[in-house]
């Protein structure tokens, strides 16, 4: 008899993973574009303030759903944003990162057997958590025709009396699409009708080009909507492990509860960090956001240059998501022989679901020599390939 549970023991592993212990395992020069965070240090006030907090005692449990303040502070930015009014004590709780938001709102809200609906191609991790969950996550392949715009019929034909809830990503990992709003709000209009909950996972939504409005900001859904978010993304800040979920009181307190049991709180420090980013100088999200639009303009005009392989100008985030059908072999084999041969690392579409298959994505969360390093490599290959 196994002394690991079958939950356990069948949990996917993420391809992305994969592929980054491929290139530990094989070192050298490599052209890593398969991480997904920033590659900028968290802004110096914001290790300041937590440094600060640390040296004055701030370093105990705190409420479950997150010290007052920052409490505050989130709900402040969400209404600025949104426009939407957020109480801070009802519709806010800080979480170990957005993937604990997300964790602990499926624990919330999808009953075992119950279905989740994800649209794909997805970042992973969703899958897995729906699993842990034992709920059943049903992937709803969008088409790479239509660049994966969200096709609202696609999901609403997929709503039944078991559906808990429906995942949308916005700007999306992995396309860095942000969702045409229209799209969006028959989804939401869809879910209110079949009391369905929809999850808007907007860790990417302050990075953009352009203006992005979050999920909140145009449609009326209050009781049904929750949005997930964190300081990952947007202050460079993965590391420090702090998220937050905005939703409906009830859900808000079984999340808080339910970390009760699992973290107690976020980090203390962590959350002072948080404070000073939410509160504090926005220009480190204006530089880095301007970063990375100049990268990927840069990308994706070179692809555009070399036959076989394309993508899609990506809106928001900081990924490409490139057609290599062209190519010989599937996703999996493209990357495998990009890192092998070519010293490019990048993780293969078919690990963000079947939809992802045929494509490869690539962050561009790098400097802009080694993504140019990235891109002479990748042409490289596609050269070698044709002749
Ligand atoms: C779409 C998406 N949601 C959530 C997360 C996790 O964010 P956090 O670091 O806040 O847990 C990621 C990280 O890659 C992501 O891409």
């Amino acid at each position: 008899m196994s002394r690991i549970t079958s939950r356990a023991a069948g949990f996917e592993r993420s391809k992305i993973r994969v592929m980054f212990e491929l290139a530990e395992e094989q070192g050298g020069d490599l052209v890593r574009l398969e991480v997904g965070e920033p590659d900028f240090d968290t802004p110096e006030h914001i290790i300041d303030a937590a440094e600060r907090a640390a040296r004055d005692g701030k370093t105990h449990y705190t409420s479950g759903a997150g010290i007052p303040e920052l409490r505050s502070a989130i709900a402040e930015r969400m209404t600025d944003e949104t426009g939407v009014s957020v109480d801070p004590e009802r519709h806010v709780s800080v979480t170990t990162g957005a993937m604990e938001s997300l964790f602990l709102a499926l624990e919330a809200i999808a009953e075992p057997g119950d279905e989740v609906l994800i649209p794909t191609p997805a970042w992973p991790n969703y899958r897995n958590q729906v699993r842990l969950a034992e709920a059943t996550p049903v992937e709803i392949p969008l088409s790479a025709d239509d660049g994966f715009d969200l096709d609202p019929n696609r999901i609403i034909e997929h709503l039944n009396r078991d559906t808990a809830a429906v995942i949308l990503t916005t700007p999306s990992n992995p396309t860095g699409q942000v969702y045409d709003e229209d799209a969006v709000k028959a989804v939401v209009e869809a879910a209110e009708k079949h009391d369905v909950f929809v999850i808007a996972d907007e860790v990417y939504a302050r990075l953009t080009d352009g203006d992005h409005r979050r999920v909140a900001a145009y449609t009326d859904y209050p009781e049904g909507l929750l949005t997930v978010d964190s300081c990952s993304k947007t202050y460079a800040m993965t590391g420090w492990r702090l998220g937050w979920l905005v939703g409906p009181e009830d859900v808000i307190e079984a999340v808080t509860n339910l970390g009760e049991s699992t973290t107690a709180c976020p980090s203390s420090v962590g959350q002072h960090a948080a404070l000073a980013a939410l509160t504090g100088p926005q220009d480190p999200v204006r530089e880095m956001r301007t970063a990375f639009v100049e990268r990927r303009d840069y990308l994706v005009n070179r692809v555009e240059e070399v036959p076989n392989i394309s993508c899609p100008r990506p809106d928001g985030a900081f990924y490409a998501f490139l057609d290599v059908n062209e190519l010989d072999g599937n996703s999996e084999d493209v990357a495998r022989r990009l890192l092998s041969e070519y010293g490019v690392v990048t993780a293969p579409g078919s690990g963000f679901g079947d939809a992802g298959e045929g494509f490869v994505r690539l962050s561009f969360a790098n400097s802009m020599e080694r993504i140019e390093l990235g891109l002479d490599r990748l042409e490289e290959m596609v050269e070698d390939e044709r002749n």
